[in-house]
């Protein structure tokens, strides 16, 4: 991937998480994923009183793309201003799972960059057969 793209995804996911609603965690996060088409989704962690019903930042940007009939992504960002990187959770990478092939996932803090590829944080997904 161009460094200039991941560049601009680290710059989007960034953005969206300036608008995180996280009253309740005070963590905010923010996520930009980039088609196949050339675009880029953002999104940011979104919480509620019942926090069950709060939704990761990653859920929300992959979700922007679908809703568009977007859905070839072909990279994922997640920015924190935390001193340590987020992974993404466990349901986002099911979710991710469904719309991105071994795709590279990159995480972003203030300070450091650190690119994984899907298959390292989800090797085998519900849905896939042995
Ligand atoms: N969160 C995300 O948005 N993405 C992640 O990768 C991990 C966690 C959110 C959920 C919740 O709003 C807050 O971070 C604390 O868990």
């Amino acid at each position: 991937m161009q460094e200039e793209t991941m560049d601009r995804l680290i710059d989007a996911a960034t953005e969206a998480s300036r608008n995180s609603y996280s009253p309740y965690s005070s963590f905010p996060v923010g996520a930009a994923v980039l088609t196949e088409s050339g675009r880029i989704y953002s999104g940011t962690n979104i919480e509620n009183a019942s926090y069950g019903a709060s939704v990761c930042a990653e859920r929300v940007a992959i979700f922007k793309a679908v809703s568009e009939g977007d859905m070839n992504i072909t990279a994922l960002a997640v920015y924190t201003n935390a001193a340590n990187l987020a992974f993404p959770c466990g349901l986002c990478l099911q979710v991710m799972s469904e719309f991105c092939g071994d795709i590279p996932v990159i995480l972003a803090s203030d300070t450091l960059v650190r690119i994984y590829q899907f298959s390292e944080l989800l090797p085998h997904r519900f849905g896939d057969t042995e």
